[in-house]
């Protein structure tokens, strides 16, 4: 779902610093020829991921969910030459074509990929992060952030994709528990009540696309 106005987020694109032509071209290989193309972060969400990893100065990136590789690409254009993004995802086809785009960028070589379940790859992963992008399982959001806030640097942030999941987390609306996407809004709501409730966090969700959960310490 679309909570911003179509015509106000394309005129507030076309305002803002964008992903490059590269990240453009996994975009549209992805619409063209990836099932769950709508999964892509957009460039919306891309430019501000930008502005927020350039705000804090961001060395170190750790993504959770990388499938085409667009939000990773994303990421690193917004890092300095000796900035690393480390990118976990479960699926080696959709990496494969990630990477056959990150060649050909000259932010590339900034990319780790990391191929394996996000929550066993995470436990052999050294901090400090400066950003943590969830954007993986569902199932896993309350792991991969519990896992991860001990990972973060001093300044570091963690953001959180898809935390208003249609508005399905809104408490008037009725779960149908047969349903995959309605199981999912279970652990979206959960993750929402726990940042909101947990005292050593500071947590901003934004209805900017799909809904994104800015989360640092305290
Ligand atoms: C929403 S997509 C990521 C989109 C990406 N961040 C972008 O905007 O370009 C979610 C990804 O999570 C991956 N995924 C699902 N379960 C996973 C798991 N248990 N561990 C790691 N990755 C997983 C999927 O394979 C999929 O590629």
């Amino acid at each position: 779902m679309q909570f911003i106005d179509k015509k106000i987020e394309d005129y507030s694109i076309s305002k803002s610093n964008r992903p490059s032509h590269e990240c453009d071209l996994i975009e549209v290989y992805t619409k063209e020829n990836v099932f769950g193309a709508q999964m892509l972060i957009g460039k919306m969400e891309a430019s501000l991921l930008g502005f927020l990893l350039r705000s804090i100065k961001a060395k170190r990136v750790l993504e959770l969910g990388t499938f085409t590789g667009y939000s990773a690409l994303a990421m690193a254009e917004n890092l300095p030459s000796s900035g690393e993004v480390i990118t976990i995802d479960i699926n080696q086809k959709t990496v494969d074509i990630a990477k056959s785009f990150w060649t050909k960028s000259q932010h590339g070589h900034k990319i780790k990929s990391l191929i394996g379940s996000g929550l066993e790859v995470i436990k052999d992963l050294v901090g400090p992060f400066d950003f943590v992008f969830i954007d993986a399982d569902k199932r896993n959001y309350i792991d991969y952030l519990k896992l991860t806030i001990p990972l973060l640097s001093a300044q570091g942030m963690i953001v959180i994709d898809n935390v208003l999941w249609d508005a399905k987390v809104l408490p008037d609306y009725q779960l149908d528990k047969s349903e995959h996407r309605d199981r999912n809004t279970e652990f979206i709501r959960l993750v929402n009540d726990y940042v909101s409730e947990a005292p050593d966090l500071y947590g901003t969700l934004l209805p900017i696309r799909d809904g994104m959960f800015l989360i640092q310490k305290i």
